[in-house]
């Protein structure tokens, strides 16, 4: 048992559509996340300034307190993931690994990625696809539009169907498509009509729940608070449109939002 609260980072908003799959598998739990609006977005920095920035949040969440980390950003785990583990004595879960499990416990070799720049550049989905699904074949496609028109609340409106058509118009023949940004779920519906109905769209954060439920359980990590766990957010810049898109997301105001340096 650990009563400590479970951390969880993002550049902004997208973070919080894995937060809302860990929160449906572990109620109980308490919850700390940072979007680090000031930092938006990640898609478009070096390797070197994205590890910089993951650095920063996971000290932050360590001085939280935090029993666990999930970095719920496609774009920081592709490319700081691996460094963090080596650097920081604290269990810390990304969003491709489980992604790619349930893959592979799916066999699944006609896969489409669609992702930030940087997540597509560090070839981070293909290399670990193929690692484990040798024969699979994958179609990657960077995105750059989608985030910041997720962080704006752009997510249903002409403009939105426009971009999604014209970012995955040239992906075929896949069984699956992996929303390998976690901005990306909040244009699901929209990316729903543009693909055959018998594709497997992938919101990483299901995914990502499972296993850190799984983790929490075979450590026994679980919060034995009785009732319903408590969520905290902090964002790095307040001036952002992070409650209104949350807010939607969420299906519920969200209140008490704290600024953190
Ligand atoms: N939500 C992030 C990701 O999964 C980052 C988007 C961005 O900041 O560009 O890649």
């Amino acid at each position: 048992m650990n009563n400590k609260p479970i951390g969880i980072f993002d550049s902004g908003v997208g973070g919080v559509t894995v937060l809302k799959e860990l929160q449906k598998v572990l109620p109980n739990e308490d919850y700390v996340y940072i979007g680090d609006t000031a930092s938006f977005p990640y898609g478009s920095k070096s390797k070197k300034t994205i590890i910089e920035l993951c650095k920063k949040r996971i000290e932050n969440l360590i001085d939280m307190e935090v029993k666990v980390i999930v970095i719920a950003c496609g774009t920081a785990t592709s490319q700081a993931l691996e460094e963090m583990k080596k650097i920081f004595n604290i269990p810390i879960i990304g969003i491709i690994k489980p992604t790619v499990k349930y893959l592979k416990d799916k066999n699944y070799k006609d896969i489409g990625v669609i992702a930030t720049t940087g997540t597509i550049r560090s070839n981070g989905w293909e290399e670990n696809i193929r690692k484990n699904i040798p024969d699979a074949r994958v179609q990657n496609k960077a995105c750059p539009l989608l985030a910041p028109m997720a962080e704006e609340g752009w997510i249903d409106n002409e403009i939105a169907k426009l971009a999604v058509h014209e970012y995955i118009k040239d992906i075929k023949n896949i069984e699956a498509l992996i929303l390998g940004c976690t901005h990306y779920p909040l244009f699901k519906k929209i990316i729903e009509k543009e693909l055959d109905s018998h594709v497997d769209i992938i919101n990483t954060g299901e995914m990502v729940a499972e296993e850190l439920k799984e983790f929490i359980y075979k450590n026994n990590l679980e919060n034995k608070n009785n009732g319903k766990g408590s969520t905290k957010i902090f964002l790095t810049d307040l001036e952002c449109n992070f409650i209104n898109v949350a807010k939607k997301l969420m299906q519920k105001e969200i209140i008490n939002i704290q600024k953190i340096d």
